[in-house]
């Protein structure tokens, strides 16, 4: 059953365990994580970005949900951008989606926000932001200590747009990092016993489990997996390639082809699924 984001959320920052929210663009990364939650009896949460993709991916979404109705989701627009996919989100069926306008001034991105929220709410879909910015994993160095968030700013914030949760930047960043990531502890575990609405990692990819099982337990609820998800399926596909297994038993067959890496993003989804300790949270 797909539910609003913040109900999934809710239950996971009650109960100390994050939930995964792996990027999803066509029928191979939905059927990966539908199989990877059902396995697992996991939540689970698809981050969907991009207006061309929405339609056809919420659509595959209804195809896996009826498939699987005992799977908890949530179909997320993850960074809305310009204000009309945000809508079209909405009336696609997403159950949350993100506003980020997290590189504008503090009263601006209040403004945007706030009526988003009041649109999402109106259409019982829960809204996510950003405050702080998570910026570019190839600039990590110069970027990460400018993002960070601030709790005074937060809390304002908060109470200011009326989100139902809150991506902060405590150190990570999107895509491949030019670097070692290191998360601010001291920073989240300040902002997790401050805010009273769940927290969200963006840029969950490249960072050392220690450090993410540690932002788990200091109460992040929802981690956001992308690059690396598209890494191990490019990787699988690759390797099948070069192998030569596409010539072999006619390995070219695009069913053949694409299923390494099928394989290869269920068993990543279902690895974090152990990792942020979401196994058998699924309710139904
Ligand atoms: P990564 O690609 O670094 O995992 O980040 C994903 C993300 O935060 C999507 O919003």
């Amino acid at each position: 059953m797909l539910v609003r984001m913040d109900e999934i959320l809710k239950k996971a920052k009650e109960g100390k365990y994050g939930v995964a929210a792996p990027n999803v663009y066509n029928d191979i990364s939905v059927k990966a994580c539908y199989e990877a939650a059902d396995k697992l009896n996991s939540p689970i949460i698809l981050d969907c970005a991009g207006l061309p993709f929405l339609e056809e991916t919420a659509d595959i979404v209804r195809f896996y949900e009826r498939k699987y109705p005992h799977v908890v989701a949530a179909l997320n627009l993850d960074h809305g951008d310009p204000f009309e996919e945000i809508v079209h989100a909405i009336k696609y069926g997403f159950t949350s989606v993100m506003i980020d306008r997290s590189t504008l001034e503090f009263d601006e991105n209040v403004r945007e926000v706030k009526e988003v929220v009041k649109i999402a709410h109106g259409a019982d879909v829960s809204v996510e932001a950003e405050l702080g910015h998570v910026g570019q994993g190839f600039e990590y160095e110069q970027t990460r200590d400018a993002g960070l968030t601030k709790k005074e700013d937060a809390l304002r914030y908060i109470d200011l747009t009326g989100v139902d949760c809150l991506a902060v930047a405590v150190g990570t960043s999107h895509g491949t990092y030019k670097g070692t990531p290191h998360l601010e502890f001291e920073l989240l575990d300040d902002l997790s016993k401050s805010i009273d609405i769940p927290l969200v990692l963006h840029g969950g990819s490249g960072i050392p489990r220690e450090q993410v099982k540690k932002a788990i337990d200091l109460g992040v609820s929802k981690v956001n997996v992308n690059t690396e998800c598209q890494l191990v399926f490019a990787e699988a596909t690759r390797k099948y390639i070069e192998e030569g297994k596409d010539q072999q038993g006619k390995g070219y067959d695009p069913r053949k082809l694409l299923a390494p890496g099928f394989e290869a993003i269920k068993a990543t989804v279902k690895e974090k699924m152990e990792l942020f300790g979401s196994v058998n949270k699924a309710w139904w």
